[in-house]
């Protein structure tokens, strides 16, 4: 329990800053990411931290980035973890650039569930907003639907001006595939990017503009696990909507903790406290656990954005 009261099971496990997008919204202009891989976690310090927070009650794990695809061994990251006996569940977020030939090899190893960013269908858009080819994010969404995971979600972030007119789209899109879509408010996780507060959409908004094509109603069965989004119906699909700058009581049932790519545990996105589990790691100082411990003990009852939050390293260098 945190001092909130709040049962904090879940580890949010970054395994690198590096990213094969440049998507605006997490990454600033020119990002080169850190010096070397020397700041990179092992796949042996992954493994143990992860092995050690399983005695703390921590059940639920995802792996993310930067883009987690790019690292070679994350296969062998996904089946060590997967392997462990306290991992209940295991995920991964990902961009899907690379999921064609790493959708079954990371099933195989164990990868329950699948988030996918999509914040457009259109390839220009996408272009525009990712650096990358929608191509190769369709192929990565086909392979991991072939692949048969327990859950696939599409992300996709709001940008007011840029991709709001997708929304219709991308909900058909994941209606087809039976993949929920998730919309996403905005955080200011990219300091010194061309995205600022002008291209902020809130959730409210981006559902009255899904309801002009139809009745969008509030989902009693939530489609999977508690995480932050309220689901509603649209034309019998699942849409989510996670409004993590306007909705009051976004944090009230936060059950999670991240680990950055070089080390650091996060106790909140939106609040600049971070634990260095690196002497931990090298056998100086306090152990492992008692790292957890007080990255659970320090956890902020809620995030800082409405205080004119200015983040101190961009999301891809937090982890999605
Ligand atoms: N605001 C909201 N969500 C973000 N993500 C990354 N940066 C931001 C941001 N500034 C989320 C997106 C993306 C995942 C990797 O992290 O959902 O798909
Ligand atoms: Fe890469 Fe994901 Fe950040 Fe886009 S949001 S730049 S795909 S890490």
């Amino acid at each position: 329990m945190d001092p909130f009261g709040r049962h904090i099971d879940y580890l949010r496990v970054s395994v690198t800053d590096r990213c094969n997008e440049r998507c605006l919204y997490c990454m600033p202009k020119g990002y080169k990411g850190w010096a070397g891989h020397s700041d990179h976690l092992t796949a042996d310090e992954i493994v143990r931290i992860i092995d050690q927070s399983t005695t703390l009650g921590f059940r639920k794990f995802r792996l993310t980035g930067g883009e987690p695809l790019v690292r070679k061994d994350i296969v062998e990251i996904a089946r060590r973890v997967w392997e462990l006996p306290g991992v209940q569940t295991l995920g991964i977020s990902t961009n899907g650039v690379l999921l064609k030939d790493l959708a079954v090899p990371l099933k195989q190893a164990g990868v329950r569930s699948v988030n996918i960013s999509l914040d457009a269908l259109d390839a220009d858009i996408y272009r525009k907003l990712t650096g990358g080819r929608l191509d190769a994010a369709l192929d990565g969404i086909g392979a991991a639907k072939a692949a048969g995971f327990e859950v696939v979600k599409l992300n996709c972030v709001l940008l007011r001006g840029v991709n709001d007119d997708q929304i219709p789209a991308l909900v058909k899109f994941g209606a087809a595939l039976g993949m929920p879509v998730r919309f996403i408010e905005l955080m200011p996780l990219a300091p010194g990017g061309p995205v600022d507060e002008r291209h902020f959409m809130s959730i409210t908004e981006a559902m009255a503009r899904l309801a002009e094509h139809g009745p969008l109603e509030p989902a009693h069965d939530k489609p999977h696990g508690h995480g932050p989004a309220r689901y509603y119906k649209f034309r019998g699909a699942h849409v989510g909507f996670i409004g993590s700058i306007t909705c009051a009581d976004f944090c009230k049932d936060c059950n999670k903790l991240r680990l950055t790519a070089d080390g650091k545990l996060r106790p909140c996105l939106g609040r600049h406290g971070e634990i260095d589990l690196m002497p931990a790691l090298r056998g100086e100082g306090a152990s492992v656990t008692d790292a957890l411990h007080e990255a659970i003990a320090n956890k902020p009852e809620n995030h800082a954005f409405a205080d004119d939050f200015q983040v101190n390293r961009p999301m891809t260098a937090i982890g999605g």
